[in-house]
């Protein structure tokens, strides 16, 4: 069955779908985008990922490309179309198509394309095991509160990770505190069992996760801070994970050459990530258009 991808209006085989050279996206990264989880035949937080969206693009003065109920149901029929029942589903919408020129074009349609990647189950080994963080600059804009198509640092920072083994790379200020993950965002628990977390703002992106995480944690109990944590704060703290859509709350182990506790994951971490996959089990199913 082919893949199927949602570009500027038609439904078209994924290997076919294309967009124009000159669209603004590919020129300048002038676009933003949601990666929306999609959990055996749930699509998680919707309504929180459209608002964000809504939030970027209205930042980036980037009109809307259709109404919200309009875009759940071609949302929907992505997912369809696909046949995808766990997977990501990503939205991009960018100001469109137009001779290059750095200045807004004077009248131009925003372009969107939708596309569904169905993925395994959320695998055991990372809760059981816990991943590796390398820390690294935090080089990138002093707008990382919009998810803007703009990456290049986030690419750079994964790859660097990757390339020492580790799993995922959390970037540190110029006063050394974690802002965030390369594509998710950073806590750590203290030993009293506080969790803590870099406050929304225009340092980070407010992950849809990270506020689920923070209503889940108050229903069982734990404080939360949100404020700035340092780097060796991290590496002596009790439990540490990072979260964000694909990951939920994934346990972190070792940060640099620090193994965190005892290098297992923690107990409150993995209370937390149980906790959220009931969350999403108790989501609404797909077809429903009440989020
Ligand atoms: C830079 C960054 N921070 C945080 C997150 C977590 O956001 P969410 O929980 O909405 O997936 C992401 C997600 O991709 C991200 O790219």
């Amino acid at each position: 069955m082919p893949r199927i991808a949602y570009v500027n209006g038609a439904y078209i085989p994924h290997r076919y779908a294309s967009v124009h050279i000159e669209d603004r996206g590919y020129q300048f990264s002038d676009g933003a985008y949601e990666v929306v989880n999609t959990y055996r035949g749930r699509l998680i937080d919707e309504l929180r990922h459209l608002q964000r969206l809504d939030r970027s693009l209205s930042e980036l003065s980037i009109a809307s490309p259709m109404a919200q109920q309009a875009m759940r149901l071609v949302m929907r029929e992505v997912v369809r179309r696909n046949r995808m029942t766990t997977g990501l589903l990503y939205i991009q919408v960018t100001r469109g198509v137009a001779p290059r020129d750095h200045k807004f074009p004077r009248s131009i349609k925003p372009a969107m394309v939708m596309t569904a990647r169905s993925i395994p189950e959320f695998p055991q080994e990372m809760v059981d095991d816990g991943v590796k963080i390398l820390t690294i600059a935090d080089i990138r804009w002093a707008r990382c509160d919009i998810k803007s198509v703009a990456l290049l640092p986030n690419i750079l920072a994964k790859q660097a990770a990757a390339e020492t083994g580790a799993y995922e790379a959390w970037l540190v200020d110029e006063c050394d505190y974690v802002t965030e993950g390369s594509s998710s965002n950073a806590w750590i628990v203290t030993v009293d069992n506080i969790l803590v977390t870099q406050p929304t703002g225009r340092r980070i992106l407010a992950g849809i996760t990270r506020q689920a995480i923070i209503s889940l944690a108050g229903e069982l109990g734990y404080t939360v801070e949100e404020r700035p944590f340092t780097v060796t704060e991290a590496y002596q703290a009790k439990e540490a994970f990072m979260s964000n859509s694909s990951h939920f709350v994934t346990p972190v182990t070792q940060i640099d050459d620090a193994v965190i506790a005892n290098g297992k994951p923690g107990n409150l971490t993995i209370e937390l990530h149980q906790r959220y996959v009931r969350f999403m089990e108790e989501s609404a199913p797909i077809d429903s258009l009440m989020g």
